[in-house]
């Protein structure tokens, strides 16, 4: 038996100001976004802003429905999108802003297992790595270099 040990890196921000004027501008678009998220079910809002290498900016914004696995996270909305409207333009970076309606979301909120499964198969696409950058309503910022950093061992094209 040998034991692995496995090593990520984050940045953790105590306030957004901290960040660079554009992240800090992506941002305030996952916030916008996620103020417009449908979410009647969870009563929880999540946003995501990409910022593209053409400089566009596309957000998402969690779908829910009243079956409800077939509603959608922000991010998948959001990675999803950008792959159906520049297919060939590379992602930077990505913004991610949740605010519950029950409680106040005063921590940094991680993107969820199956939108970092998701974000893995466009980095790896592109062969560039999207930088992640995640928060709650209020408070610390996270970011991470790359969704790898969010997601070791993930499962990629390679065996298959
Ligand atoms: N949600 C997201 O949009 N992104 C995540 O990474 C985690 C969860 C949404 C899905 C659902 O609409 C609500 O938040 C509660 O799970």
């Amino acid at each position: 038996m040998k034991e692995v040990n496995i090593e990520t890196k984050l940045e953790v921000y105590d306030d957004i100001i901290e960040l660079p004027a554009d992240v800090q501008k992506l941002l305030a678009s996952a916030v916008e976004a996620r103020d417009n998220a449908y979410s009647p079910y969870s009563k929880f809002n999540v946003g995501a802003a990409l910022l593209l290498e053409n400089d566009e900016v596309i957000i998402g914004s969690n779908q829910e429905n009243a079956s409800y696995p077939s509603g959608l996270c922000a991010e998948r909305t959001a990675i999803y999108y950008a792959g159906a409207k520049y297919p060939n333009t590379k992602i930077l970076k990505m913004a991610i802003s949740a605010s519950s309606r029950n409680q106040i979301t005063d921590k940094p909120i991680p993107p969820c297992g199956a939108c970092r499964q998701s974000i893995a198969e466009y980095e790896i696409k592109q062969d560039q790595p999207i930088e992640i950058f995640f928060t709650g309503a209020k408070g610390k910022v996270v970011k991470s270099e790359s969704l790898v950093n969010l997601l070791p061992l993930l499962f990629d094209n390679s065996v298959l």
